[in-house]
């Protein structure tokens, strides 16, 4: 477990009855998905290549008469503020397997696209999860965090951990990887978002008549990670869900060509989607890259940034 999972201090302020404990947690992007035939249960076993990405939302936990979520941010009318939230089930898994009421304000400040495919509900239950932790002081261990992390979903505990890790089983099992250098990258935020489940269901669909084969990690995208080379990265990406992505949305094409013809060295599909992501070659390159996908009206936003980033922190 990383260090930043005890975040800086005691991650508390304010005097009594005044706490307060705010977590940045990050979106992720898949450098590789690969993606298996459906199982019994329904999910799919993966080979799933997490890097979390520098793009943040930030959960805010203060004590309250009972459980309550708001949320703020471009995409917040978007967002459930009902027991349904992650975060809120976060909150709610905690305080039970404390033995405790689950009574606390969770403020959700978001960046991350909402249903775009770079895991921001995972994210905010990553950080609610974390910051009643600290809240209420319930000395939970790193591995009973994931435990609950990896029953409120396939992603989250990636969200939790950060860097960059392999995922297996459904994406919960993981298993840290090393990153020698950084990664510029651009993401486009689409107009609407895809239904992860219906993603699958779509990549069932595509995948009728023919033998899907058991997922494997690359050994290309390990070195590439290792060695922190954006273009042998660029060579190596895949993501099995970006078909079924596209199948359903199919103007994503064009912004996936938009940012490739604007020197991107690589263009996919962020996980399930509709969000795209492009690797560039460096920092300049990735502004000009988000100038084209900007000028081209073919997404609503691009945002610059950086991989690896860290994963849930005590701010
Ligand atoms: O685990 P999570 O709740 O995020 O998954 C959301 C949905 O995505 C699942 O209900 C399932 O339809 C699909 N899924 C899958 N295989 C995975 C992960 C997710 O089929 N490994």
């Amino acid at each position: 477990m990383r260090d930043h999972l005890a975040g800086p201090g005691t991650g508390r302020v304010g005097g009594r009855g005044g706490d307060r404990v705010t977590v940045r947690v990050p979106a992720k992007v898949n450098v590789q998905l690969a993606v298996g035939a459906a199982r019994a249960d329904g999910f799919h076993d993966l080979a799933n290549v997490f890097l979390a990405v520098g793009l943040y939302d930030e959960v805010t936990a203060t004590p309250a008469e009972s459980l309550r979520l708001t949320c703020s941010g471009p995409d917040a009318g978007q967002v459930p503020l009902d027991g349904s939230n992650l975060a809120a089930r976060a909150a709610t898994a905690l305080a039970e397997r404390a033995g405790i009421e689950p009574a606390v304000h969770l403020h959700i400040d978001k960046d991350i696209p909402v249903a775009g495919g770079m895991a921001g509900g995972s994210a905010d239950a990553a950080g609610a999860l974390l910051a009643c932790e600290r809240l209420w002081g319930t000395g939970a261990r790193p591995e009973e965090l994931l435990e609950i992390c990896a029953e409120l979903g396939s992603d989250v505990p990636f969200s939790l951990v950060g860097g960059a890790a392999l995922g297996t089983g459904r994406g919960e099992r993981l298993t840290p990887l090393e990153v020698g250098g950084t990664f510029h990258w651009v993401f486009a935020r689409a107009e609407g978002g895809l239904s992860t489940p219906a993603v699958y269901r779509e990549f069932d669909r595509l995948a009728q008549g023919r033998t899907v084969p058991e997922p494997l990690v690359s050994p290309l995208v390990l070195d590439a990670l290792s060695t922190g080379d954006p273009k042998a990265l660029a060579a190596a990406l895949t993501n099995d869900l970006q078909p079924a992505a596209l199948s359903l949305f199919p103007a994503l094409r064009d912004t996936l060509d938009t940012g490739t013809r604007a020197g991107a060295l690589a263009a996919l599909v962020s996980g399930s989607g509709p969000t795209t992501a492009f690797l560039a070659a460096d920092e300049s390159a990735a502004h000009a890259v988000a100038a084209a996908l900007t000028a081209s009206g073919h997404c609503r936003a691009a945002r610059v940034t950086t991989a690896p980033a860290p994963g849930a922190t005590v701010l």
